[in-house]
Protein backbone atom coordinates (compact mmCIF):
# COMPACT_ATOMS: atom_id res chain seq x y z
CA UNK A 1 0.00 0.00 0.00
CA UNK A 2 1.48 3.13 -0.81
CA UNK A 3 0.79 6.60 0.79
CA UNK A 4 -1.73 8.43 -0.62
CA UNK A 5 -1.15 11.37 -2.84
CA UNK A 6 -2.76 14.38 -1.30
CA UNK A 7 -0.67 17.68 -2.53
CA UNK A 8 0.12 19.22 -5.88
CA UNK A 9 2.38 21.45 -7.44
CA UNK A 10 1.29 23.81 -10.33
CA UNK A 11 4.34 25.60 -11.42
CA UNK A 12 2.59 28.43 -13.39
CA UNK A 13 6.05 30.87 -13.11
CA UNK A 14 7.19 30.79 -16.42
CA UNK A 15 7.14 33.87 -18.52
CA UNK A 16 4.64 32.33 -21.14
CA UNK A 17 6.26 34.58 -23.95
CA UNK A 18 4.81 32.50 -26.60
CA UNK A 19 1.42 34.31 -25.85
CA UNK A 20 3.40 38.00 -25.88
CA UNK A 21 1.48 40.45 -26.29
CA UNK A 22 -1.25 38.79 -24.09
CA UNK A 23 0.54 37.43 -21.52
CA UNK A 24 2.41 41.02 -21.02
CA UNK A 25 -0.35 41.62 -17.80
CA UNK A 26 -2.54 37.81 -18.16
CA UNK A 27 -0.85 35.06 -16.97
CA UNK A 28 -1.18 32.41 -19.56
CA UNK A 29 -2.71 30.03 -17.19
CA UNK A 30 -5.97 32.24 -16.99
CA UNK A 31 -6.82 32.32 -20.71
CA UNK A 32 -9.95 30.32 -21.59
CA UNK A 33 -10.66 27.50 -23.44
CA UNK A 34 -14.20 28.15 -24.53
CA UNK A 35 -15.19 29.97 -21.22
CA UNK A 36 -13.10 27.79 -18.14
CA UNK A 37 -9.50 29.32 -18.13
CA UNK A 38 -6.86 26.53 -17.97
CA UNK A 39 -6.35 26.37 -14.52
CA UNK A 40 -9.78 25.22 -13.99
CA UNK A 41 -9.10 22.56 -15.94
CA UNK A 42 -6.18 21.13 -13.76
CA UNK A 43 -7.32 21.70 -10.96
CA UNK A 44 -10.79 19.98 -11.59
CA UNK A 45 -8.12 17.40 -12.84
CA UNK A 46 -6.02 16.83 -9.67
CA UNK A 47 -9.58 17.19 -7.62
CA UNK A 48 -10.82 14.12 -9.32
CA UNK A 49 -7.68 12.20 -8.67
CA UNK A 50 -8.08 13.19 -4.92
CA UNK A 51 -5.42 15.89 -4.35
CA UNK A 52 -7.00 17.82 -1.65
CA UNK A 53 -3.74 20.26 -1.07
CA UNK A 54 -3.05 22.98 -3.96
CA UNK A 55 0.51 24.61 -4.42
CA UNK A 56 1.46 27.15 -7.25
CA UNK A 57 4.87 28.01 -7.51
CA UNK A 58 3.95 31.43 -9.46
CA UNK A 59 5.51 34.73 -10.19
CA UNK A 60 5.57 38.29 -10.45
CA UNK A 61 2.20 39.59 -12.81
CA UNK A 62 0.39 36.49 -11.48
CA UNK A 63 -1.85 38.15 -9.06
CA UNK A 64 -4.68 37.48 -11.50
CA UNK A 65 -4.74 34.19 -10.75
CA UNK A 66 -4.69 34.06 -7.49
CA UNK A 67 -7.29 36.58 -7.81
CA UNK A 68 -9.36 33.76 -9.65
CA UNK A 69 -9.50 31.90 -6.41
CA UNK A 70 -11.07 34.15 -4.40
CA UNK A 71 -14.86 33.80 -3.51
CA UNK A 72 -16.86 36.15 -5.24
CA UNK A 73 -19.93 36.86 -2.82
CA UNK A 74 -21.33 39.64 -4.32
CA UNK A 75 -21.29 37.96 -7.82
CA UNK A 76 -22.98 34.90 -6.12
CA UNK A 77 -25.66 37.16 -4.13
CA UNK A 78 -26.17 39.29 -7.66
CA UNK A 79 -26.84 35.48 -8.94
CA UNK A 80 -28.91 34.26 -6.73
CA UNK A 81 -31.27 37.48 -6.44
CA UNK A 82 -31.85 36.70 -9.90
CA UNK A 83 -32.61 33.32 -10.06
CA UNK A 84 -29.83 32.19 -12.09
CA UNK A 85 -29.43 29.36 -10.43
CA UNK A 86 -27.35 27.05 -13.32
CA UNK A 87 -24.25 29.91 -13.62
CA UNK A 88 -24.62 29.92 -9.45
CA UNK A 89 -23.74 26.66 -9.32
CA UNK A 90 -21.16 26.66 -12.04
CA UNK A 91 -19.36 29.60 -9.69
CA UNK A 92 -19.96 27.75 -6.96
CA UNK A 93 -17.81 24.57 -8.26
CA UNK A 94 -14.72 26.86 -9.03
CA UNK A 95 -14.99 27.56 -4.92
CA UNK A 96 -11.60 26.72 -3.05
CA UNK A 97 -12.10 25.55 0.30
CA UNK A 98 -10.06 28.53 2.83
CA UNK A 99 -7.04 27.11 3.54
CA UNK A 100 -6.34 24.93 0.64
CA UNK A 101 -4.34 26.56 -1.85
CA UNK A 102 -1.16 27.75 -1.10
CA UNK A 103 1.15 30.03 -3.38
CA UNK A 104 5.34 30.50 -3.10
CA UNK A 105 7.71 32.64 -5.31
CA UNK A 106 9.78 31.37 -7.86
CA UNK A 107 11.75 34.46 -7.88
CA UNK A 108 13.66 34.12 -10.99
CA UNK A 109 12.34 31.91 -13.83
CA UNK A 110 15.42 29.58 -14.08
CA UNK A 111 13.34 26.34 -15.17
CA UNK A 112 10.40 23.92 -14.30
CA UNK A 113 12.83 21.61 -11.82
CA UNK A 114 13.51 24.52 -9.67
CA UNK A 115 10.28 25.57 -10.07
CA UNK A 116 9.08 22.47 -8.06
CA UNK A 117 12.15 22.91 -5.93
CA UNK A 118 10.89 26.15 -4.88
CA UNK A 119 7.50 24.23 -2.97
CA UNK A 120 9.59 21.71 -1.32
CA UNK A 121 9.12 23.13 2.41
CA UNK A 122 5.16 22.57 1.47
CA UNK A 123 5.44 18.98 0.75
CA UNK A 124 7.88 17.27 3.16
CA UNK A 125 8.31 14.21 3.37
CA UNK A 126 5.69 12.70 1.06
CA UNK A 127 4.86 12.11 -2.55
CA UNK A 128 2.97 14.64 -4.70
CA UNK A 129 1.77 15.14 -7.90
CA UNK A 130 3.36 18.12 -10.28
CA UNK A 131 0.69 19.22 -12.76
CA UNK A 132 1.49 21.56 -15.53
CA UNK A 133 -1.85 23.40 -16.31
CA UNK A 134 -0.61 24.24 -20.45
CA UNK A 135 -0.98 20.46 -20.82
CA UNK A 136 -4.48 19.92 -21.07
CA UNK A 137 -5.72 16.65 -21.63
CA UNK A 138 -9.05 15.58 -22.35
CA UNK A 139 -9.86 11.48 -20.95
CA UNK A 140 -12.63 9.57 -19.63
CA UNK A 141 -10.87 9.24 -15.97
CA UNK A 142 -8.77 12.20 -15.78
CA UNK A 143 -5.00 11.98 -16.77
CA UNK A 144 -3.40 12.44 -13.10
CA UNK A 145 -6.49 9.79 -12.00
CA UNK A 146 -5.19 7.32 -13.83
CA UNK A 147 -1.43 7.48 -13.03
CA UNK A 148 -2.72 7.61 -9.02
CA UNK A 149 -4.89 4.17 -9.61
CA UNK A 150 -1.46 2.60 -11.02
CA UNK A 151 0.70 4.00 -8.64
CA UNK A 152 -1.29 2.63 -5.89
CA UNK A 153 -0.09 -0.73 -7.60
CA UNK A 154 3.49 0.12 -8.29
CA UNK A 155 4.48 3.21 -6.46
CA UNK A 156 7.98 4.49 -7.14
CA UNK A 157 8.07 7.96 -8.97
CA UNK A 158 5.74 8.07 -12.14
CA UNK A 159 5.62 10.15 -15.56
CA UNK A 160 3.02 10.41 -17.96
CA UNK A 161 3.93 9.15 -21.49
CA UNK A 162 2.99 9.78 -25.06
CA UNK A 163 4.12 8.74 -28.14
CA UNK A 164 5.21 11.18 -30.82
CA UNK A 165 6.29 11.56 -33.93
CA UNK A 166 10.21 11.28 -34.60
CA UNK A 167 10.77 14.98 -35.81
CA UNK A 168 8.98 16.32 -32.55
CA UNK A 169 11.01 14.47 -30.08
CA UNK A 170 13.88 17.15 -29.97
CA UNK A 171 10.67 19.17 -28.47
CA UNK A 172 10.61 17.04 -25.00
CA UNK A 173 11.35 15.24 -22.79
CA UNK A 174 11.96 11.95 -24.02
CA UNK A 175 12.22 8.01 -22.03
CA UNK A 176 14.80 5.38 -22.48
CA UNK A 177 12.40 2.81 -21.61
CA UNK A 178 12.97 -0.68 -20.68
CA UNK A 179 10.00 -3.50 -19.78
CA UNK A 180 6.69 -2.68 -21.33
CA UNK A 181 3.58 -3.81 -18.85
CA UNK A 182 0.45 -2.75 -20.70
CA UNK A 183 0.52 0.57 -20.54
CA UNK A 184 3.15 1.06 -17.64
CA UNK A 185 6.93 1.54 -18.95
CA UNK A 186 9.93 0.63 -17.17
CA UNK A 187 11.75 3.73 -17.34
CA UNK A 188 16.11 3.42 -17.39
CA UNK A 189 16.74 6.93 -18.20
CA UNK A 190 15.67 10.27 -19.61
CA UNK A 191 16.74 13.08 -22.09
CA UNK A 192 15.48 16.45 -22.14
CA UNK A 193 15.05 17.97 -25.82
CA UNK A 194 17.72 15.47 -27.47
CA UNK A 195 19.00 16.08 -30.82
CA UNK A 196 17.79 14.85 -33.95
CA UNK A 197 19.01 10.92 -34.42
CA UNK A 198 19.89 10.78 -30.76
CA UNK A 199 15.95 10.16 -29.43
CA UNK A 200 16.34 6.98 -27.17
CA UNK A 201 12.28 6.28 -27.96
CA UNK A 202 9.46 8.28 -29.13
CA UNK A 203 7.89 8.06 -25.68
CA UNK A 204 7.58 11.63 -24.53
CA UNK A 205 6.99 13.18 -21.28
CA UNK A 206 3.82 14.99 -20.83
CA UNK A 207 2.91 17.13 -17.98
CA UNK A 208 1.79 15.38 -15.27
CA UNK A 209 4.11 13.33 -12.74
CA UNK A 210 4.36 11.86 -9.29
CA UNK A 211 7.36 12.39 -7.48
CA UNK A 212 9.13 11.88 -4.13
CA UNK A 213 11.09 14.29 -2.17
CA UNK A 214 14.01 12.42 -3.17
CA UNK A 215 13.73 14.57 -6.28
CA UNK A 216 14.30 18.29 -4.18
CA UNK A 217 17.89 16.36 -3.39
CA UNK A 218 18.81 15.62 -6.97
CA UNK A 219 17.54 19.41 -8.26
CA UNK A 220 19.53 20.98 -5.37
CA UNK A 221 22.81 19.20 -6.64
CA UNK A 222 21.79 19.93 -10.33
CA UNK A 223 23.31 21.69 -12.83
CA UNK A 224 21.62 23.98 -15.23
CA UNK A 225 20.68 21.76 -18.49
CA UNK A 226 19.05 22.24 -21.70
CA UNK A 227 17.98 25.73 -22.48
CA UNK A 228 20.09 26.81 -19.58
CA UNK A 229 17.61 25.70 -17.36
CA UNK A 230 17.36 23.42 -14.26
CA UNK A 231 15.15 21.23 -15.41
CA UNK A 232 13.04 18.58 -13.93
CA UNK A 233 13.76 15.62 -16.49
CA UNK A 234 17.23 15.99 -15.95
CA UNK A 235 16.32 15.16 -11.56
CA UNK A 236 14.43 12.34 -12.00
CA UNK A 237 17.44 10.66 -14.57
CA UNK A 238 19.15 11.04 -11.63
CA UNK A 239 16.37 8.97 -9.82
CA UNK A 240 16.70 5.88 -12.21
CA UNK A 241 20.56 6.25 -12.11
CA UNK A 242 20.06 5.73 -8.42
CA UNK A 243 18.30 2.62 -8.79
CA UNK A 244 14.93 3.93 -7.56
CA UNK A 245 11.61 3.14 -9.91
CA UNK A 246 10.54 5.44 -12.35
CA UNK A 247 7.42 4.16 -14.30
CA UNK A 248 6.09 6.21 -17.28
CA UNK A 249 2.04 5.36 -17.67
CA UNK A 250 0.57 5.25 -21.48
CA UNK A 251 -2.40 7.18 -20.24
CA UNK A 252 -5.68 7.35 -22.18
CA UNK A 253 -6.93 10.77 -23.69
CA UNK A 254 -6.32 13.54 -26.23
CA UNK A 255 -3.63 15.90 -25.22
CA UNK A 256 -3.61 19.42 -26.17
CA UNK A 257 -0.50 21.54 -25.99
CA UNK A 258 -1.75 24.54 -25.20
CA UNK A 259 1.46 26.04 -24.48
CA UNK A 260 1.70 26.79 -27.94
CA UNK A 261 -0.99 28.99 -29.75
CA UNK A 262 -1.94 26.20 -32.89
CA UNK A 263 -2.36 23.33 -29.74
CA UNK A 264 -4.46 25.84 -28.00
CA UNK A 265 -6.24 27.05 -30.99
CA UNK A 266 -6.98 23.16 -31.60
CA UNK A 267 -8.26 23.06 -27.99
CA UNK A 268 -10.77 25.78 -27.99
CA UNK A 269 -12.32 24.22 -30.93
CA UNK A 270 -12.53 20.76 -29.88
CA UNK A 271 -13.91 21.45 -26.61
CA UNK A 272 -15.88 23.97 -28.18
CA UNK A 273 -17.57 20.86 -30.36
CA UNK A 274 -17.66 19.16 -27.56
CA UNK A 275 -20.41 21.35 -25.86
CA UNK A 276 -24.13 20.91 -26.52
CA UNK A 277 -25.02 24.70 -26.75
CA UNK A 278 -22.31 25.51 -28.95
CA UNK A 279 -21.75 22.58 -31.41
CA UNK A 280 -24.56 23.12 -33.86
CA UNK A 281 -23.43 26.22 -34.64
CA UNK A 282 -19.66 26.00 -34.88
CA UNK A 283 -19.85 22.73 -37.16
CA UNK A 284 -21.93 25.01 -39.28
CA UNK A 285 -19.34 27.72 -39.78
CA UNK A 286 -16.74 24.92 -39.61
CA UNK A 287 -18.45 23.66 -42.63
CA UNK A 288 -18.90 26.46 -44.55
CA UNK A 289 -15.06 27.84 -43.66
CA UNK A 290 -13.82 24.62 -45.37
CA UNK A 291 -15.85 24.94 -48.65
CA UNK A 292 -15.05 28.48 -49.22
CA UNK A 293 -11.37 27.22 -49.05
CA UNK A 294 -12.39 24.28 -50.95
CA UNK A 295 -13.83 27.07 -53.76
CA UNK A 296 -11.10 28.95 -53.42
CA UNK A 297 -8.53 26.39 -54.83
P1 LIG B 1 7.17 26.42 -20.53
O1 LIG B 1 8.33 25.68 -21.04
O2 LIG B 1 5.90 26.29 -21.30
O3 LIG B 1 7.56 27.94 -20.38
O4 LIG B 1 6.96 25.97 -19.03
P2 LIG B 1 6.64 29.21 -20.23
O5 LIG B 1 7.46 30.30 -19.64
O6 LIG B 1 5.36 28.88 -19.49
O7 LIG B 1 6.21 29.59 -21.72
P3 LIG B 1 7.10 30.09 -22.98
O8 LIG B 1 7.95 28.92 -23.39
O9 LIG B 1 7.90 31.30 -22.56
O10 LIG B 1 6.06 30.44 -23.98
C1 LIG B 1 6.25 24.80 -18.67
C2 LIG B 1 5.60 25.01 -17.32
O11 LIG B 1 6.61 25.25 -16.33
C3 LIG B 1 6.38 26.47 -15.66
C4 LIG B 1 5.53 27.29 -16.63
O12 LIG B 1 4.78 28.25 -15.93
C5 LIG B 1 4.68 26.22 -17.28
O13 LIG B 1 3.57 25.87 -16.47
N1 LIG B 1 7.69 27.12 -15.38
C6 LIG B 1 8.67 27.13 -16.33
C7 LIG B 1 7.91 27.68 -14.14
O14 LIG B 1 7.02 27.68 -13.25
N2 LIG B 1 9.12 28.26 -13.89
C8 LIG B 1 10.11 28.29 -14.81
O15 LIG B 1 11.20 28.81 -14.51
C9 LIG B 1 9.88 27.71 -16.07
Amino acid sequence: MQTKVTKAIFPVAGLGTRFLPATKSIPKEIMTLVDRPLIQYAIDEAREAGITEFIFVTSRGKGALEDYFDHAPQLEAELLKKGKTELLELLKNTNMESGTIAYIRQHKALGLGHAVWCARRLIGNEPFAVILPDDVISAEKSCLKQMVDAYQDVGGSMVAAMEVPQDKTCCYGILNIGQQDDNLLAVNGMVEKPAPGYEPSNFAVIGRYILTPNIFMHIENQKFGSGGEIQLTDAIANEVTLGNAVNGLRFEGQRFDCGTKAGFLQATISFALARHDLRDELTAYLNELVSVAKAAQ
